[in-house]
């Protein structure tokens, strides 16, 4: 990856405008605070520096390691609510799903076309998911949903990618795809950056990765009382002097990290801050701090879901919008290709 993180900070503040964002998720259920600190948090923050930000709902990406998708519309419109709620701004940016975007999903001919079979065999990332799939056996939608990726980022010409690392090799592979049909077909596409959120992994309430299938993750629409039952559930040990150590102690540490976030600090500070006063006193610290930092976000949340039809209208017009820019690239790609009849 060609990326240097800070100069490409440098670049977003000073030109806003030469940038267009593109991300988005799996709808696969509740966004919680590793999704936050993760990717939101700096979604929200390029949205507020004026870059345009285009936001995927990967409906279609969600059958990769699933027959089906139990319910997908009411689990669609929570997640949309989860963005509303953290601060995504639907006059601003771009809210819109796979299926309701033909041309985009078009796109995916071509770009097979353009990459090779063991290439998609190689990509570590879907290796990784493979590994953890529960399904019998592998779809062909597993390796080349990387591919209809690339669609999704090269449909708007997005050329700003922000991504936890796992999504790094599906940015490079859309590279590639771009840099292909270009060669191939004439210039069309730009060569998108990813760009890396800053947090280091968040930790959950066991001390490891914090994951919705982990049983281990605070969402974003907890209640205040539910999320004080999975603080107080969570691991920690018998040492009565609190330390932010997350190799030999993965479980304090990782309060302490969500701690810190939430209150902006250093998580050794917090610690030190809490001394000899032990786990109790730990959760509670940890506790006031998440609920402190939701609060907002839950208030938005309950404001939102009080206007009725309101997320199905975000969606509408993302996907009127989506629709425009995808039917404009799918055209100068058909131009290109000579298959404009
Ligand atoms: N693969 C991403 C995830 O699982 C979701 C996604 C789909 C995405 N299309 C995208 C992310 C395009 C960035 C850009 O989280």
């Amino acid at each position: 990856m060609t990326t240097t993180t800070l100069s490409l900070e440098d670049r977003i503040a000073e030109r806003p405008g030469d940038f267009r964002v593109l991300t988005g998720d799996r709808p696969t259920g509740p966004l919680h605070l590793g999704h936050y600190f993760g990717t939101l948090r700096n979604r929200v923050r390029l949205q507020q520096g004026g870059v345009d930000l285009f936001v995927i709902v990967a409906d279609y990406q969600v059958l990769t390691d699933r027959d089906v998708a139990e319910r997908l519309g009411e689990t669609v419109d929570g997640l949309i609510l989860d963005y509303l709620a953290a601060g995504l701004d639907p006059d601003r940016a771009t809210i819109f799903t796979h299926s309701a975007v033909p041309a985009l999903n078009q796109l995916m001919l071509p770009f097979l076309s353009l990459v090779s079979v063991p290439e998609l065999q190689r990509n570590p990332t879907v290796k990784d998911e493979i590994v953890h799939s529960r399904q019998g056996s592998v779809s062909g939608l597993m390796f080349t949903y990387p591919v209809h990726q690339a669609a999704d980022i090269l449909f708007c010409k997005g050329n700003l990618v922000p991504v936890g690392r796992d999504q790094l090799p599906h940015v490079e592979l859309t590279r590639t795809v771009a840099r292909r049909f270009n060669e191939r077909y004439g210039p069309v596409f730009e060569l998108p950056e990813a760009l890396l959120g800053t947090a280091s992994l968040l930790l959950g309430t066991d001390g490891t990765k914090m994951s919705k299938s982990r049983g281990n993750a605070i969402a974003l629409r907890a209640t205040a009382d539910e999320t004080a039952r999975l603080i107080r559930a969570a691991k920690t040990d018998a040492d009565r002097r609190i330390t932010y150590d997350p190799v030999s102690r993965p479980g304090v540490s990782g309060l302490l990290q969500l701690a810190g976030l939430c209150l902006d600090r250093d998580p050794h500070e917090v610690a030190a801050g809490i001394g000899d006063a032990g786990a109790a006193a730990l959760k509670r610290t940890v506790t006031e701090a998440v609920n402190e930092f939701l609060a907002p976000m839950r208030d938005r949340r309950a404001a939102y879901v009080r206007e009725p039809g309101l997320v199905r209208e975000v969606l509408r017009a993302g996907n009127m919008r989506a629709n425009a820019i995808a039917d404009q690239t799918l055209a100068e790609v058909r131009e290109a290709m000579g298959t404009r009849y």
